[in-house]
């Protein structure tokens, strides 16, 4: 594997880590090596002890404490991991790659700046890398964002077409490593009694949630120019709704699961801005700690428009789920870390019970929780104990870390065994990207050209406003952002 951001954060905190645990459990082929590439100043010992203190660090903090690092595993692959420097313009670069890779298996993980994507694909082409033969494959795997709008990804998918096939391309939405997520189409399509629930007659509507506490970080300068629709929406939630929404697929092949994906995105009816509300975060509180405002955040402009939260609603026009509302909500700085998707049932048509009209039911609700809590929850009501028959909210709930032993992976385990062994399910294909991109393009350029006011909401709380309104329009209200 040669890694073309080798020195950089991403290979220390998520691929490193990922291809130890694939170490640790044996899945890693006794000739696999990993050639790191980066600009800077620094030889392979500097970089092996670098990745030795990240990874102690890693192993700390894993969730079961008895954990300690495997160090015969770990020195195995530190000694399999050397360092190229090279500037990623530069033909001797590849020259020296060409040199050390030889006839045999690659894979070429682009962990760079998006603007670095076609110069490295081209220039691994022009240094015959790209080449499959009989010795081995090649393989690329495109970390996100991909493209900026849907003319720029579309650019960048012929790009990258002009030098590699479709089938040699990984583009990685890290969603989709997670455990949750996988675990949606299991859910959906491996039980009998959810799938002939799953549709316009039996569901009111869904609501997809990303709620995070973080801010920009140090990430002020590529955020600004991004925003939250551009960073979540076409990418990580546009994937989520697709895996509650699609058609089950003829069988799990990659490209029966991916067509039937590009379906369901292109049956979302075409957006327009009011349909969508964008926020930004101002001055407030998370759990007791002060938070500056956007704005005042380093690398922000003082008059900075760009949004750090956005709320749409979506409709998808299919027999399955015609006038059934998707509602999204992404943000940074909000009340709490959450990420889950609610299936909203629709109301029983009439109550049986005395002092329980139809409209004081609880609604169900089965929720997918994906982060930090992972299971699934569903509310439904049951009667009160007490000679007095009323009825009440109850919650069943099946979690993750309970039933099974181990934690969930970091999901860069999945997506890079996965590209190892040829599997593509997990990752985008083209045709996934560009619908992403599609749904949201009406809305950015209509934001571009100053619709829909930037609306403010303090740091800690839900999100402004006008996102409760989006909502309350068809007499809904969002679930509220609760541990
Ligand atoms: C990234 C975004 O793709 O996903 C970040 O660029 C965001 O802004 C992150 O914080 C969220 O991922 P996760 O796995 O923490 O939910």
């Amino acid at each position: 594997m040669v890694i073309f951001g080798g020195g950089g954060d991403l290979t220390r905190r998520l691929l490193i880590p990922a291809i130890y645990n694939l170490t640790c459990a044996g899945l890693l082929n006794p000739d696999f090596a990993i050639v790191a590439v980066d600009w800077a100043e620094m030889d392979t010992e500097h970089l092996r002890a670098q990745l030795e203190i990240t990874i102690r660090q890693f192993v700390a903090q894993r969730r079961a404490t008895a954990v300690t690092l495997q160090e015969d595993e770990w020195n195995w692959l530190c000694q399999r991991v050397s360092y190229v420097r090279g500037s990623f313009d530069d033909p001797a670069t590849y020259q020296r790659l060409g040199e050390i890779c030889g006839a045999g298996n690659c894979v070429f993980y682009l962990a760079v700046a998006a603007r670095f994507f076609g110069t490295i694909v081209s220039q691994l082409d022009a240094a015959k890398l790209t080449a499959e033969t009989d010795m081995g494959y090649r393989r690329v795997v495109v970390e996100k964002p991909f493209g900026s709008d849907l003319g720029s990804a579309r650019a960048l998918n012929t790009k990258l077409l002009a030098s590699l096939n479709e089938s040699q391309i990984y583009r990685i939405d890290h969603y989709l490593g997670k455990e949750t997520v996988q675990n949606i189409l299991a859910l959906r399509f491996s039980n009998g009694f959810f799938e002939p629930l799953w549709n316009r007659q039996n569901i009111d509507h869904v609501q997809i949630t990303a709620a995070e506490t973080v801010g920009v970080e140090k990430r002020g300068r590529f955020y600004e120019g991004t925003g939250a629709m551009r960073d979540m929406v076409p990418n990580h939630i546009m994937q989520l709704l697709a895996m509650v929404a699609m058609e089950a697929p003829a069988s799990f092949d990659a490209d029966a699961v991916r067509d039937e994906k590009t379906k369901v995105l292109a049956a979302i009816h075409e957006t327009t801005h009011r349909d969508a509300v964008r926020g930004q975060y101002d001055a407030g509180t998370i759990a007791g700690r002060p938070i500056p405002g956007y704005r005042e955040e380093p690398d922000i402009a003082p008059d900075s428009e760009t949004e750090t939260f956005v709320a749409m609603k979506l409709n998808i026009d299919n027999w399955r789920w015609a006038g059934v509302p998707f509602y999204l909500r992404t943000g940074k700085r909000l009340t709490l870390r959450k990420t889950e998707i609610a299936v909203h049932f629709k109301q029983a048509p009439y109550a049986l019970f005395r002092d329980t009209p139809v409209e004081k039911l609880t609604p169900n609700i089965m929720v997918l929780q994906i982060q930090p809590s992972e299971g699934v929850t569903m509310q439904f009501s049951a009667k009160l104990p007490g000679p007095v028959v009323k009825l009440g909210g109850v919650r069943m709930k099946f979690d993750y870390a309970d039933w099974f032993q181990e934690g969930p992976s970091t999901g860069y385990e999945t997506l890079i065994y996965d590209c190892l062994i040829g599997d593509a399910t997990l990752f985008q294909r083209a045709d996934n990207v560009e619908m992403g991109w599609r749904v949201v393009q009406p809305i950015l350029d209509a934001w571009q050209a100053g619709q829909g006011e930037v609306c403010q909401y303090a740091a800690g709380r839900p999100g402004p406003a006008q996102a409760d309104e989006l909502l309350a329009r068809d007499g809904r209200h969002w679930l509220r952002l609760t541990a």
